[in-house]
């Protein structure tokens, strides 16, 4: 898979929340395919992050579609307060939704776009019956709840076989992956079949700029992969 169609989605996870506004301009200038917003509510997830009003906020300040990842207990409760907010698209667990079908309908009812997203000790299998309903499948290739954590190598064969599964199933279905993305990581992942990668602290945290981290991140893409 070629670099020209790996798209970047960086997380603000991990960006400097009194320059927010600043930083998703410099992505949207750096090319950011779509802005990932992590939601997190301390009982899906340890950890909390933001919430609506910061999807408010990024709606007046950019064009890039805020794709919300919701890492909550139960994200049928604020999908609608989401969308009012400016929410483009959802990416909802598998992991502990007795009622994924019924969720997925709900963000297409919002005229919304719905992804479904494993967790790395989730296998692929659970995708099968979901994935005619959905836009973008998200293979987490690290314990949802942090930034900062260390690519899990043993999400490769997994991507794959989503890959394969996309491809049968849903061919033109993106296929993410959130978590460790590097330098070194997203050759891997895309020679797996990821074409949209999620990236946070080596954009974010990078001390030469979102900008130039992001162009490091495209040249890695096209030399691990050739
Ligand atoms: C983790 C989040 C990620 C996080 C990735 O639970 O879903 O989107 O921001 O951060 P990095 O890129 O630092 O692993
Ligand atoms: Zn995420």
């Amino acid at each position: 898979m070629g670099n020209d169609v790996v798209k970047l989605a960086p997380s603000i996870l991990d960006a400097d929340f009194a320059r927010l506004g600043e930083q998703v301009a410099e992505v949207e200038r750096a090319g950011a395919d779509r802005i990932h917003v992590d939601v997190m509510d301390g009982h899906f997830v340890p950890n909390i992050s933001m919430g609506a009003p910061i999807v408010q906020s990024l709606r007046r300040i950019t064009r890039l579609a805020l794709v919300t990842h919701m890492m909550i207990s139960d994200p049928d409760f604020f999908l609608e307060e989401f969308v009012e907010a400016g929410s483009d698209s959802f990416l909802v667990h598998w992991e502990g939704n007795n009622n994924l079908h019924r969720t997925v309908h709900r963000i297409k009812a919002l005229g919304k776009r719905a992804g479904v997203v494993i967790n790395p000790a989730t296998p692929a299998a659970v995708l099968e019956e979901i994935l005619p309903d959905v836009d973008q499948v998200l293979v987490m290739t690290v314990d949802p709840g942090f930034g900062h954590q260390a690519f899990l190598h043993t999400t490769l064969p997994k991507i794959r076989c989503v890959r394969q599964m996309i491809e049968r199933i849903k061919p033109g279905c993106d296929l993410a992956v959130d978590g460790g993305i590097n330098e070194a990581t997203a050759p891997l992942a895309v020679a797996a079949g990821a074409n949209v990668l999620v990236a946070g602290s080596v954009i974010f945290g990078s001390s030469e700029g979102v900008g130039a981290a992001m162009e490091q991140l495209r040249t890695a893409i096209i030399d691990g992969t050739r």
